[in-house]
Parts: structure tokens; sequence; C-alpha cells
């Protein structure tokens, strides 16, 4: 016996009914990044290692531990992109779109992204995210802009129970001397040999240290947020009253960290406390060195990405309306050949005029093809059998109420259109 193939593990994949909501949010980001002036990037989904390597870090666990890398046949280093950040930035700098048009430039992506993580719920091998970034600008009303952006995003789809953490992680200047304070802090404790490695190349994530043990040893560390230059703070305290002039609730966590090695000044994740461990729906921040990291000018940016499949997982765990498939309006059902030509072409007629229709196909009898019908969602069914085509009429049955009445063939279009409205 031959087993079927099954799909690599940890991958997520969208079926119907699913992938509906999948749709729903990917869409409805579309439209609400185009609605704030962002225009659209479609990049490759892979691109030389050495990018991410320099763009999101060595240190971090996505480069050391979490990227899908081969040597293509023209014995490249190529990377299957993590994450959308280092691969926008690259673009913009290759093609000059920085100098091209105003600043910032603003732009957003979707698609999937890839990390070998331990799959687990809400945590895949391939995942989507939409991603946006406003890149050129310091103004800290684009901060306030994109998470914006990325909280009405949510709140669209029917999602009510996000929270948004907000955090500074300071800049070139201020931040080297918090590391140190930071550093002198944690090698006094009691860690183990891989935390006391991590103290000496990347001290901040200790804070970001999940385990119970850890958590309690560094309850009493100084944080980043008591040690902003000037800048830092004015830059952080305009960010904050512009939230709160938005109407944004936010929570100041001055342990958020985030796990890429290009943030300064501005971080923020989004969470959903009903997806259990892998609670980050989204996250962003300000990247102003990422440009220099791979080579370009200084060139300041934020953005965010937001994960889809947490996103729907928190749609379904919310039971919002908005992912109930939507179906088709009318449903055709043929009896007999030459009644299978004409729903054909009035089906095909519905849709030019712009209404969802879709029909029975392969002879079906009567019950089978109203089974259809029912299955397909559809308002309507519109029944033709030889008698109708005999009077030149089709029967338009209501599959709610279950009235059916005879309508002039030649009708039936402005018929449903009128039930329809
Ligand atoms: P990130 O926090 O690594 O940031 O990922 C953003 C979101 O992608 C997460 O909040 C999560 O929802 C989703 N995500 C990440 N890994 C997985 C996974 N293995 N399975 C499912 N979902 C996942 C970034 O990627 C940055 N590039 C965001 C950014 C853009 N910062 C500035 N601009």
């Amino acid at each position: 016996m031959s087993s079927i193939f099954q799909a690599p593990k940890g991958v997520s994949e969208y079926l119907p009914p699913r992938s509906a909501a999948f749709l729903a949010a990917r869409d409805t980001f579309a439209a609400a990044a185009t609605r704030a002036g962002y225009a659209y990037l479609e990049l490759p989904v892979f691109e030389d290692t050495q990018l991410f390597a320099r763009g999101v870090g060595e240190s971090t666990d996505v480069v050391s531990k979490e990227m899908y890398t081969f040597e293509d046949r023209g014995g490249r280093s190529i990377t299957l992109r993590p994450e959308f950040t280092a691969g926008v930035v690259r673009a913009v700098l290759q093609h000059s779109l920085h100098r091209l048009g105003e600043l910032p430039v603003k732009v957003w992506a979707v698609g999937p992204a890839f990390r070998y993580e331990r799959a687990q719920a809400g945590r895949y091998r391939q995942f989507y995210q939409v991603d946006l970034e406003a890149i050129g600008s310091e103004d800290p009303a684009i901060d306030a802009e994109t998470i914006a952006i990325a909280w009405d995003f949510y709140r669209s789809l029917g999602l009510t129970q996000l929270t948004l953490n907000l955090n500074s992680l300071g800049c070139k200047e201020c931040r080297p001397a918090y590391r140190a304070v930071l550093q002198d802090f944690l090698r006094a404790l009691d860690l183990d040999e891989a935390t006391r490695a991590r103290i000496e190349i990347n001290p901040l994530r200790v804070l970001d240290d999940k385990r119970p043990e850890v958590r309690a040893q560094v309850a009493d560390a100084p944080l980043i947020i008591d040690h902003l230059c000037a800048d830092c703070k004015a830059h952080h305290d305009q960010v904050r009253g512009l939230l709160a002039d938005l109407d944004i609730p936010w929570t100041d966590d001055p342990r958020l960290v985030r796990g890429l090695d290009y943030y300064m000044r501005t971080t923020f994740e989004f969470d959903h406390p009903l997806l259990g461990a892998q609670s980050g729906i989204g996250g962003g921040g300000r990247y102003d060195g990422l440009s220099e990291t791979i080579g370009g000018p200084p060139l300041p940016g934020i953005g965010f990405g937001l994960g889809l499949d947490r996103t729907v997982l928190a749609m379904e765990a919310e039971q919002v309306p908005s992912i109930s498939s939507p179906g088709v309006s009318v449903y055709g059902v043929p009896l007999g050949e030459e009644a299978e030509r004409k729903v054909f072409a009035l089906v095909t007629e519905l849709r030019r005029a712009g209404i969802s229709a879709d029909m029975s196909y392969g002879s079906k009898k009567l019950k089978n093809a109203m089974r259809g019908a029912d299955r397909s969602g559809a308002a309507y069914a519109v029944i033709l059998g030889e008698r109708d085509i005999a009077a030149g009429s089709v029967q338009l049955k209501d599959l709610a109420g279950g009235d059916q009445f005879a309508v002039p063939l030649t009708e039936i279009i402005d018929v449903i259109k009128g039930q329809l409205s």
C-alpha cells in the first residue's frame, strides 16, 4: 500500500473554510496600508545569506539557529527570508527609492517567512506576515502612525482583546552605557553557562528570559528606560503623547527587548491573551542603524511585522464574525443537457453583473444538486428543467425561506439583483 505525501513538518496551510479568515485579514491589511499611503512591494522569498546575518544580527536566535540556508547550484549562499525588514531596506537602497521621492518611503508587503523553530500551535516553520515599513524619517509621528495602522487593523478585524506593549531601546548614544551597567549587574548573578555567554553578546535578551529562576534574579535589573539620553526620552514621550491623542491604549513594558538586533528607540509588540504560549501576534520598532549595517547611507526607519497565522488564530479564538466563508449568492441547478447550457450562460452573466454565482456540474439529479445549493451558502437557487425551458422561465428558490416562484428567463438577472439589494 502506498502512503500519500504529507506537508513538511511545521508549515501552516489554509484550506476552506479557514482560508476565508486568512484572506479577510490579508485584504483588510492591504486596504489599511493603502489608505495610509503605503505602496505595495513584492520581494523575493530568498536573499543573500549575508543580508540577514548582518542586518538581523549573527547573535540572534533567528540567524544563529533558525535560518533555512542553502547553497544554490551557482555556489551562492542563499537564505529563505526569516523576516521582511532586511529585504525591504535592501530593495529601497538597491533601487534608490529613498532618492526618488518624498521621505519617508512608505511600503508594505505580505507573504511567507521561514524559521526553523520547534513547531507548535501558533509557531510554524513557514508562516505568514504582513509587513509595513516607513523609511527615511525620525519623526515620532511616523512611529505613532505605524502603531496606529496595526492597532486599527486588528480592531477592524473585530479583535478586541489585544494589548500593545511599548518600550524604547535607546540609541547608539545611550545604549552602550546602559549595556555596560546591565552587564555588570548580570555578571554578579548565578546563571547557567549559556546565559552567561549571552551576557557578553546580547545582555538585553537576558531580561527577556522566560524561565522563573532567571526572571526572579533579574527582577531588580537596571532598565534602559531609566538610562535614555535626552533625545531618546523626548522621542519616546512624543510617541506616547501621540498614541494618547489617538486613544490607543498601551502598556509601558521596560523589559520589552525584541529578538532582532537592528532595533533602537521605539519598540512594540501586540499580544493576544487567548493564544497561549505564542501570544505575540505582531511586533516592530525603529531600526535607525540598519541601512548603514547593510552598506547604505544613514537612513532611519520604523515598521512592524504582524503574524497572519496568529491573527487568524486570534480571530477564531474571539469568534469574530468576519471569519465565516462568504460563499456565493446564487446557485444554478440545471436538470438536463439543454438546461445545463442555459444555466452555465446565466451563471456567467450573473458573475459579469458582479453577482457571485456557482452551479451544479455533472448532470446531477435534483436532490443531489439541491444539496450542492445548500452547501454553497447561496441565498437563491435558480432551477431550470425541461418544462421551464418550454415556458421560457426559471424557478427562483429562496433557500432560507423555501419560497419558490417562476421568473421569465429574460428578467431573471434583474429580479435577482432586486432580491439581493
Ligand atoms: P518578529 O517579532 O520576529 O518581527 O515577527 C513578527 C511577527 O511574526 C510575530 O509577532 C509573530 O506574530 C509572527 N511570527 C514570527 N515567527 C513566527 C513563527 N515561527 N510562526 C508563526 N508566526 C511567527 C519581525 O519579523 C520584524 N521584521 C518586524 C519588523 C518590521 N520590525 C520592523 N519592521
